[in-house]
Parts: C-alpha cells; structure tokens; sequence
C-alpha cells in the first residue's frame, strides 16, 4: 500500500515557474483509495493518504478515532496548548466552536461587508493610481487578508505593513524568524487582551476576554491559542485563493470579460475556482488501530485529507479537471467537512468574491505580464509566491 507520493516533494510540487500542483495531484485518482506515503509532512513524516471524497468525508466525521489534537504552532515554541478550536476534539471542540461561531456567522459577515469592500477599493486604487502592473500577492492579496483580520480586532490600517511583515514571516520565514514572528505576535495578543480588558470595545477581542466557558473565563493559553488560529488561517489561504483566481483569469482572457461584464456570475464562480484550486491539506491522528476502508491504520499513524484531492475527484464531480465557471451544485470540501468545517469560510467567500468584483471593476483587461511567471508551491497549504499582471 506504499506509494512513492508526496504533496511536499512529488514532481510539481516543488517551487517552480508556472506550475501547476493541482494537476499532479488529480491523477491519483487512477490509483488506489488509500494508500501510504512515506513523506507526506513538513518534517518529512509518514501518512496515509484517502483519496476519494466520500472517504475522507467519513473519516472527519469520526473525531473520536482520528484525532485533531496536536498542539503544532505551541510545540514550535516548546510550549503545549492547542490552537483553537482546529486541535481541539469533541467534547470540548464543541464547547469554544459554539462560543465563537456568532462571532464570524453569517448575519456578522453581513455587517462586515462594506468594511471588507473599503479596504479593498482602498488597496486597489492606490496600486491602478500608480502603475499598470503589480505583483497581486504582495501589493493586493496579502495585505488585504491582514486588514481584514485587523479590522476584525476593531484595528484601523495604521499598523498594517507591521502584521503583513509578522504574517510573511511566520508562515514563509525560516525557523529563527518563524519563532521570532510567533512570540511577537503571542505578545500583541496579551497586550490586547489587557487593553481590551480594561477598555472594551466592539471587537472579537473584548468578546474573547468577556467570554465564559464552563462558568469560568478564558485561561491566557486560551487566549493565544484562540487569537493565533484566527489570524494564521485567514491569511495565506485566502491570498492564495485570490493568487490562483485571478491567475486563472489572466490566463483566460474571454472568460475575465464575461465576469467584468456580467458580475453576478462572480459568486458561482468563486466556487468553483475554490473547488479546483483547493489548497488546504487536513492530518489527523489515529487514536487506535483501525482497518479503514482495508488500510491497516494503526494508533499513532497520520492520516491525511487532502481538499486539493478530493476536490478532483470523478466519483463526485463530473469532468472534474475542467474549470467549468458556471458549475452548479458544487459540494466542494475547500472549507474541510465535519465538526472542524473552516469556521471563517462566510468572510473567505466575502472577501474572495469583494476582492474579485473590485479588481476586475477597476482593472482592464490583465494578463500576466511578458517575462515573469507565477511561482507556485504544494504542501500543506498550497499556494502562488508571486503573480505579476500587467494591463499596460
Ligand atoms: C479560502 C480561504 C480559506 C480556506 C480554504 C480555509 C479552509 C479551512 C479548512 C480546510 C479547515 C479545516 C482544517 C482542519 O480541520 O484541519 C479550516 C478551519 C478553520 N478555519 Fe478556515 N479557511 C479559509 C479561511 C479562513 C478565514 C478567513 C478564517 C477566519 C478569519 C478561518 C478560520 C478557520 C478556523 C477558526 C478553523 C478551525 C475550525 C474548527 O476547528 O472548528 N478560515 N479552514
């Protein structure tokens, strides 16, 4: 059941010009359901690896046979609290999953919407103000997702080229400015925490200090393991969703007129573009051994499911490599399935499609400019460096 398959170091999915890692994952579906794969982690461990859609859906419905608990981000540090509520298991999963569902429901998305427009207008003008090309992960993608997640902490843009810095290096620094970036940003947690404390406000924080679990207020490790999930999982995977769109688009210049000139279809297909370009693998821990679907899983083991994967698969999707914009009934798993379903996934598509409506409003015609191309990479969380359009 060994496959020599890797999503860190099989062929497409190193860093490379105008690559494409989502094509190198789609022809796993002519092979096995599950299988193994030697080296399937950041730090080169072992998982198996459950292809089809309909088996992954099982399995992360299963909390109490795979696990989620992992303390990953505080093991970084020599520490040991869990970023939640993503490795937290049912029961407590539950207990901070309903506190902080109201927080990013869709009624508060709603409310939040022409915020998430502003800033965007506001990064877009200033980049078509100035020049007809820029590079959309640095100058747009990026720094939109950090303002969204500044104004979520009631914070205007004043620090924004702080966070974007803190963000770039924690996700994308070596281990010394990774460590240096997560302490800095632990830090501003408990500086908030404090402010908020003393002077509340409208803000995630002051409900995060003022809430209750149990009957008891929140622990600090809580509070950082709540305040660092938030702003780590919506920065490069909604950059890179924006990254991967607009590619696309540039790529396919009569379908950017249709959705310039017709922006309704804009929503549908956000999805779809989600859909295929997946970009979030999910590990589990197998809390027992178990025969899952024939795999010989056994306590310990890492299990991977891979949205990118079972985004492309043809048991659920018709012609399922195909970008077909106006896809109906597309029950894609971009924002995972289950319990740990991406509690942000209502802002995501707010500020994917914003992002999208804005950019194509008030830039023409685009492509990627003469000379350069996209650098894209696999792994846990796939994604583009860099993305130069020109509409010259
Ligand atoms: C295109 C953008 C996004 C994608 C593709 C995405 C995808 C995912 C996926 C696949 C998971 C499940 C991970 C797992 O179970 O191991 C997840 C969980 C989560 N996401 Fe997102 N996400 C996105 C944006 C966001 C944003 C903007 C936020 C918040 C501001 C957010 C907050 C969360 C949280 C808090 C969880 C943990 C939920 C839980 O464990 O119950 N995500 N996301």
């Amino acid at each position: 059941m060994v496959k020599d398959f890797s999503l860190f170091t099989s062929p497409g999915m190193e860093r490379m010009p105008n690559g494409d890692p989502h094509a190198a994952v789609a022809c796993l579906h002519n092979g096995p359901r599950i299988f193994y794969s030697p080296c399937n982690t950041r730090d080169g461990r072992g998982t198996w690896v459950i292809t089809r859609a309909q088996d992954q859906r099982k399995l992360l419905q299963d909390t109490g046979t795979f696990s989620s608990h992992r303390s990953l981000f505080a093991s970084a540090l020599g520490e040991n609290w869990p970023l939640i509520p993503l490795e937290l298991d049912p029961p407590a999963h539950s207990v901070f999953r309903s506190l902080l569902n109201p927080l990013l429901s869709p009624k508060r998305i709603m409310e939040l919407e022409p915020a998430v427009r502003d800033r965007a207008i506001a990064l877009i003008s200033k980049i078509s103000a100035s020049s007809t090309s820029c590079d959309v992960l640095t100058d747009f993608a990026f720094p939109f997702a950090v303002s969204i997640f500044l104004r979520l902490l009631g914070l205007s843009d004043e620090r924004l080229e702080t966070f974007v810095g803190w963000g770039r290096d924690l996700l994308h620094g070596d281990g010394i400015r990774r460590t240096a970036a997560a302490r800095t940003i632990l830090a501003f947690i408990d500086e908030l925490a404090a402010m908020r404390r003393k002077q509340p406000a409208d803000d995630f924080m002051t409900f995060v200090v003022q809430a209750k679990v149990d009957g008891r207020a929140l622990r600090d490790e809580e509070i950082h393991g709540i305040g660092v999930l938030l702003f780590v999982a919506g920065l490069d995977t909604v950059a890179t969703a924006i990254g991967f769109d607009l590619a696309y688009l540039a790529r396919n210049p009569k379908e950017q007129e249709l959705l310039r000139s017709k922006p309704h279809r804009i929503v549908l297909a956000a999805e779809e573009l989600l859909r295929a370009y997946s970009t979030v693998q999910m590990i589990r821990v197998a809390t027992k051994d178990i025969n899952f679907e024939g795999a010989p899983i056994r306590k310990g083991d890492f299990v991977s499911c891979a949205t990118m994967i079972a985004n492309r698969d043809p048991a659920e999707f018709e012609h399922p490599n195909t970008i077909d914009l106006a896809r109906e009934d597309n029950r894609h798993t971009a924002f995972a399935y289950g319990p740990h379903r991406c509690l942000g996934s209502h802002l995501a598509r707010q500020e994917i499609v914003i992002a999208l409506e804005e950019w194509l409003s008030r830039i023409p015609d685009f492509r990627i400019k003469d000379g350069t191309a996209p650098i894209t990479y696999g792994g846990h969380v796939f994604g583009m460096e860099n993305l130069i359009l020109d509409w010259s």
